[in-house]
């Protein structure tokens, strides 16, 4: 039996299997068995309300899980499918509430990715997937991240290789006429723009309520500081002074050779780049003998706007 085969018969079971995406590695089950779903919500230590997304084969798999689907939806899917696009629809009534958190909509994507692609063919199903985190944990990235996560938890794990964009994908909530970036990915809201041929809005934008986007995710367990340069200089002389180890994440050169930086990482300075090495840059620090974690803040425009999210989701405040 080949590797899908195995993940295959797990699937077909009811049992967890972790799958490569490429954005991050999924944990995995058969969206529409709910004790299956039932088993990711108690892996991962996820409260039961906040719901998973689908990832299904083909754009066509669409209508099977969702209802009174949009023009847009249709657009986007089109356009940016297989890929890292997360549509927020009708959910269909096939679909057990176990796997949408309770909610009358459902979270969907084709997963560009040829290994989790070939199962999904051959599974004729959809596989509901969070990320292969603990809850509130950093994502995980390398088929070893997802063991550190879940060790034997999990029943298996699909090989697929490092993940090539690094950070979640883009959500897109398409309900009752609404077009709203519900969380930032690699897919920009410019780009969503030009295929819709209107303005998405932002969540940040509007007061709205989503299930599953409480603001402190995607955490290393040692405090981690976000910080523009001349914070980073002070912070850095004071814990100096103070004989308090950290880590550095910078643009930078390093500008101290102190016996308390720990280590320096010199992060890319292309967005897309950045984003792929983040979570396994912030894993290696967490695992350090520091204290805490400093990193340079990026630059506030469009390209880095996803890794901007995550790093403040990561990030502790200072006060
Ligand atoms: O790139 C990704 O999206 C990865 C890979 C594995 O596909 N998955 C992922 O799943 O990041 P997860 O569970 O860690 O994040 C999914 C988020 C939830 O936190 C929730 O906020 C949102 O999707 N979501 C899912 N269904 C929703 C719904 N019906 N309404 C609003 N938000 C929803
Ligand atoms: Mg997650």
């Amino acid at each position: 039996m080949n590797t899908i085969d195995r993940a295959l018969s797990f699937l077909k079971d009811g049992k967890l299997v972790a799958i490569p995406t490429e954005t991050v590695y999924g944990l995995g089950a058969d969206a529409k068995n709910p004790l299956a779903v039932q088993k990711i919500y108690e892996v991962k230590g996820r409260p039961p309300t906040n719901p998973l997304i689908i990832h299904i084969p083909n754009i066509d798999a669409m209508s099977h899980f969702a209802t009174d689907i949009p023009e847009d939806a249709w657009k986007l899917a089109k356009a940016f499918w297989p890929g890292p696009l997360t549509l927020i629809l009708n959910r269909h009534e096939s679909v057990p509430l176990a796997t949408t958190g309770g909610q009358d909509t459902v979270a969907l994507r084709v997963p560009n990715h040829p290994v989790t692609l070939e199962l999904l063919k051959r599974f004729k199903g959809g596989i509901a997937a969070p990320s292969a985190n603990r809850y509130g944990r950093i994502s995980p990235t390398t088929t070893e991240h997802v063991m550190e996560e879940l060790g034997s938890k999990v029943d298996y794990i699909l090989e697929g290789g490092p993940c090539q964009i690094g950070i979640e994908s883009t959500i897109v909530y398409l309900v009752a006429g609404n077009a709203i970036i519900l969380r930032q990915g690699r897919i920009s809201p410019s780009e969503l723009n030009i295929v819709l041929g209107k303005e998405v809005m932002l969540k940040n934008e509007l007061s709205i309520q989503v299930p599953g986007s409480s603001l402190a995710h995607y955490a290393p367990l040692k405090p981690l500081y976000l910080l523009a340069i001349p914070s980073l200089k002070d912070i850095i002389t004071q814990l100096d002074h103070q004989k308090r180890p950290y880590d550095v994440l910078s643009f930078s050169a390093p500008f101290t050779a102190s016996d308390y930086m720990n280590s320096w990482i010199r992060a890319s300075q292309d967005p897309i780049h950045y984003a792929q090495q983040l979570y396994s840059h912030l894993r290696a620090l967490d695992k350090t003998e520091s204290e805490c974690i400093l990193v340079e803040m990026p630059p506030l425009t469009e390209p880095w706007f996803a890794v901007n999210d995550r790093l403040q989701r990561a990030a502790h405040s200072l006060e």
